[in-house]
């Protein structure tokens, strides 16, 4: 991802990094153990092993650490080509020796996991008496002692081994990485995901204060168009989160952006911070936040937030599509993934679901459906507001939405990802083409959801 769109299709490296006697070397081994009982098989490299061999001309200089770690992400890069799992130990003190690690592997392969085993546990355990010489100063440039150790500030997750057994912190440990082993998922992809999920539910959270209380103004922009103090607040929200990750956003709130600029964007989020705004004024509840990630002109990623139900959309590529109740603002993927319904839904025995918009239902789209029914005479038809009808198709619960009025990139993108991760799509209307994003003219064609 970042634009450079690495090949996602390898295996990945999980990287312990703490201090000397953290525990790296027993946790490591018991993933390694507990992989093994779920079908994965993977290669283990630690410090200790490594520098009995491939690395016993190296010593523990900073320069040399650094040695060290360049070779051993080289070989776990070969082996992950390879579409095996890597799991390295190595104390790795410094966020630039670890930077190296993650750049040579490539971020959408490399998952950092610090063990964080307090200095005075470590010394007290001292499991191989190296500590007490270091103490003495029989050994030099010894970790903690003599050779900085710095917290890394990008760690994807933080073990506590003197709080927890290592069994637990491994149990733990699994139920976090395991559906990130799964060679398409791209593990980039899956922490942008996590940001955008928080975004939307610290949005959602504060738009539903607003929509809940006694009275809000309705204001009109020069085309017309309504909008309310939460589209602003949610579109401030949104943006301040996003923006932490580096990649241009493109918010209905904040779309006047020159084309010969954002066509250059091969990567950007697309946001549109209350999708209904008809229905939010109207208090009928059917409203959204959408956040998407467009790469190369198509959705990868779709986050639809629907405050009022407390529902969350979640759509990755190479992941698949989920719905879960929350309002979690912490919550992530690896929650959702196991807490919540994977998408569609597996709904028996039902009838042909036709879906249509609760405010804009013309005479194109009245016709449309009217030839479904020849051929569906039992169809079932929904009405509502926002992406609620994409995710509507997404759950499998009706089969088409068809969309034969205007609508803008905004509204169609998280939904539009959300489909196809679970296998579905949006096509042009009377086209097998699907919708493309970053246009010049920010609108869509009319389309067909199924
Ligand atoms: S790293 O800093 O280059 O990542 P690595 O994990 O390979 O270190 O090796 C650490 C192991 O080497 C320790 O667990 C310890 O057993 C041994 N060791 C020997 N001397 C030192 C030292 N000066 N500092 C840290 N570890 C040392």
């Amino acid at each position: 991802m970042n634009g450079n769109c690495e090949n996602i299709f390898s295996g990945k490296t999980i990287w312990f990094t703490g201090l000397s006697g953290s525990g790296k070397t027993t946790i490591s081994g018991l993933l390694q153990k507990r992989l093994k009982k779920e079908g994965f098989f993977s290669v283990l490299l630690d410090g200790d092993s490594v520098r009995l061999g491939l690395n016993n001309d190296l010593g523990y200089t900073i320069a040399s650490r650094k040695e060290n770690i360049r070779r051993v992400a080289e070989i776990a890069k070969i082996i992950n080509n390879n579409e095996i799992t890597v799991i390295c130990a190595f104390i790795s003190p410094t966020n630039e020796i670890r930077g190296l690690a993650k750049k040579i592997i490539g971020s959408s392969g490399f998952y950092q996991i610090f063990i964080d085993t307090p200095y005075e546990l470590c010394k007290k355990r001292d499991v191989k008496g190296l500590y007490e010489k270091a103490l003495k100063g029989d050994i030099t440039n010894f970790t903690g002692i003599s050779s900085k150790f710095e917290r890394p500030d990008d760690a994807d997750l933080i073990v506590k081994t003197d709080l927890h057994s290592p069994g637990v912190s491994v149990e733990y440990i699994y139920q976090q990485i395991s559906f990130l082993l799964n060679k398409s998922v791209d593990i980039d992809l899956i922490r942008k995901a996590d940001t955008a999920i928080k975004a939307a539910i610290n949005a959602g959270v504060k738009v539903l204060d607003i929509y809940n209380a006694n009275t809000f103004e309705v204001k009109y922009k020069n085309n017309r168009s309504m909008f309310t103090d939460a589209d602003i607040t949610s579109h401030k929200i949104i943006l301040k989160l996003l923006e932490k990750s580096n990649i241009p956003v493109l918010s209905e709130e904040g779309k006047n952006i020159d084309f010969s600029i954002r066509k250059k964007w091969n990567i950007f989020w697309l946001v549109d911070p209350i999708d209904g705004t008809k229905e939010f004024v109207n208090r009928n509840g059917d409203f959204t936040i959408n956040i998407a990630l467009i790469h190369n002109n198509l959705p990868v990623l779709g986050i639809i937030y629907a405050p009022v139900a407390s529902e969350l959309f979640v759509g990755v590529k190479g992941l698949g599509a989920y719905k879960i109740k929350t309002i979690d603002t912490n919550i992530s993927i690896s929650d959702i993934q196991r807490e919540g319904q994977k998408l569609p839904l597996n709904i028996k025995n039902k009838e042909f679901g036709i879906v249509g918009s609760r405010s804009f239902m013309n005479k194109g789209t009245r016709a449309f459906i009217e030839d479904l029914k020849i051929d569906h005479p039992n169809a079932k038809i929904f009405v509502r507001g926002s992406s609620l009808k994409i995710c509507m198709v997404a759950e499998g619960i009706a089969d088409i939405y068809p969309r034969l009025g205007q609508t803008m990139e905004w509204d169609t993108a998280a939904g539009h990802a959300l489909l196809k991760a679970a296998g579905k799509n949006i096509y042009k209307f009377n086209d097998h083409i699907e919708l493309t994003y970053n246009k010049k003219n920010l609108s869509n064609p009319y389309f067909i959801a199924k």
